[in-house]
């Protein structure tokens, strides 16, 4: 049983929703082993900002525009990580694929969630992407980041099935209200020190 109290930071860019999804779960006791400590935006009026700030949380803009390149960028998120003493790293509709200065420190130790059965449909409009090929069965996939996009190990992974009067719409938000289940399971599983990376597969310790 691994009882440390785990910072947690969250990366956004857009409405925040999985981040949401993160604090209720902290804050109504199923998530006892961690907080979230900071959440970091590379867009100035991501929705998500607003959200964080509303539960007490330190949110803060990094601009993209402000670095020569992405090693410069996140060296900025690297200081604040260090500053706010964070130990698992989330992204959470973060629309930009981590370069080595992030991934050298928290590999293992970062975790995305990506809206398809992954390995199908990595990148961007992946719900999209699934409505166009015809699927009859998608879903949402939790993941440790690699340097790959959408390609690290998987943790949590959940169907939905594609109903035949399905729109791109109504898809897309029966996979987000799994979303908001498997995320926060796999944040549980990680504090409560459950997650063994071994190899390209994790371990689920219960
Ligand atoms: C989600 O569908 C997530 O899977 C993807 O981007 C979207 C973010 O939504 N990576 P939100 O900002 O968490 O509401």
């Amino acid at each position: 049983m691994n009882n440390t109290h785990i910072n947690i930071a969250v990366l956004v860019s857009g409405r925040g929703s999985n981040l949401q999804a993160i604090i209720d779960n902290i804050e109504n006791g199923t998530i006892p082993d961690a907080s979230v400590s900071l959440v970091i935006s590379d867009i100035k009026d991501a929705y998500a900002m607003e959200r964080s700030k509303n539960h007490g949380i330190d949110a803060i803009f990094v601009d993209p525009a402000s670095y020569p390149d992405k090693a410069g960028f996140e060296s900025k998120i690297l200081q604040f990580l260090k500053e706010y003493n964070i130990g698992l790293v989330l992204l959470a509709g973060y629309m930009r694929v981590v370069g080595p200065v992030l991934l050298d420190q928290f590999k293992g130790r970062m975790i995305n969630i990506h809206p398809a059965l992954l390995p199908s449909f990595p990148g961007l409009h992946a719900q999209q992407q699934a409505f166009d090929q015809g699927v009859k069965v998608s879903g949402c996939t939790v993941h440790f980041v690699d340097e790959g996009v959408d390609t690290g190990p998987i943790i949590i992974q959940k169907c939905v099935p594609v109903l035949e009067d399905d729109t791109r719409e109504t898809l897309a938000s029966r996979i987000l209200e799994q979303e908001h289940r498997i995320f926060p399971e796999a944040v549980r599983l990680f504090a409560r020190g459950k997650l063994n990376i071994e190899g390209h597969k994790v371990r689920v310790i219960e």
